[in-house]
């Protein structure tokens, strides 16, 4: 028996990285697995590769800053697939602008928090991991002093903001649907060798910076990430939540 047979499992940001990972690992436990993202190729083939395990995959193009669209498309997993039992709220972007970054990386995990815990407490119980970041717990270090370079300020700020905010909603949903079996939960990621830090470690220099960053003095893999979401995620952590758990290598720590 694997920790999530017969579990319906919904990934957002599905197509690369951590939620790629994501995926694989819960379909590798044995869950049904909605692969969510907003460029729907690389959905497919997150999905070809959940099926390629001998679990069953489900397609779903979201643009989770869209919340009718996010409503929707929890709504349709619970009508076509019976339940919602877990939720990876995963998708974000690092980008140059504070209403798309906000717009993605807080509004998002708020629609999917706002629609899918309803549907959980229903059916009695379930459990969401919201992506956060060490970003989540503390100010970023970059490489260069960048405070005359407005662009950067407003990046980072951005992504800061964005990520605190995910750590405030884990904990505000997991003291609110506490008491009907939802536990809510986050990980924090330090540097995690995925597309979305690819500018800065093709800087010179750049990935020794981020190595030395962390305590342990290297980068991490995705699924590094994707198995202590599933931790958080399964029966095994049923009296965890709204813990914001670093999976950094010691970044948080010092
Ligand atoms: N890689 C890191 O170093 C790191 C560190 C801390 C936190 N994170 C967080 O991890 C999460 C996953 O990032 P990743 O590193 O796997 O990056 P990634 O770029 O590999 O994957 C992000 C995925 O999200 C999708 N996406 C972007 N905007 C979307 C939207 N509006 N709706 C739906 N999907 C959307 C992208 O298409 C992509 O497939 C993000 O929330 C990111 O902030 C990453």
């Amino acid at each position: 028996m694997s920790a999530f047979d017969g579990k319906i499992s919904f990934v957002t940001g599905a197509g690369s990285g951590i939620g790629e990972a994501m995926a694989l690992k819960l379909a590798a436990e044995g869950s049904t697995v909605v692969c969510s993202d907003i460029n729907e190729q690389s959905a497919q083939a997150t999905a070809a590769r959940v099926e390629e395990l001998g679990a069953k995959a489900v397609v779903s193009a979201l643009d989770t800053s869209r919340e009718q669209a996010v409503k929707e498309a929890l709504e349709k997993t619970r009508r076509d697939l019976g339940r919602l039992d877990v939720l990876m709220n995963n998708a974000g972007v690092g980008s140059k602008d504070w209403e798309m970054t906000t717009a993605i990386n807080l509004d998002g995990v708020y629609y999917g928090l706002i629609h899918a815990c309803p549907i959980m407490a229903a059916q009695g119980g379930g459990s969401i991991v919201n992506t956060a970041s060490v970003a989540g717990l503390g100010a970023l270090m970059r490489p260069v002093d960048y405070h005359d370079d407005r662009a950067a300020v407003e990046s980072v700020s951005a992504y800061v903001a964005s990520k605190h905010g995910v750590v405030g909603l884990t904990k505000q949903f997991a003291v609110a649907y506490g008491k009907v079996g939802v536990r809510v939960n986050a990980v924090c990621p330090g540097y995690i060798k995925t597309p979305i830090i690819a500018a800065i470690r093709g800087r010179e220099g750049g990935e020794e910076f981020l190595k030395a960053l962390h305590p342990m003095g290297r980068l991490g893999n995705p699924e590094e990430v994707a198995e202590v979401a599933a931790f958080l995620a399964s029966d095994k952590a049923s009296f965890v939540t709204g813990v914001a758990m670093p999976v950094d290598g010691g970044y948080s720590c010092r």
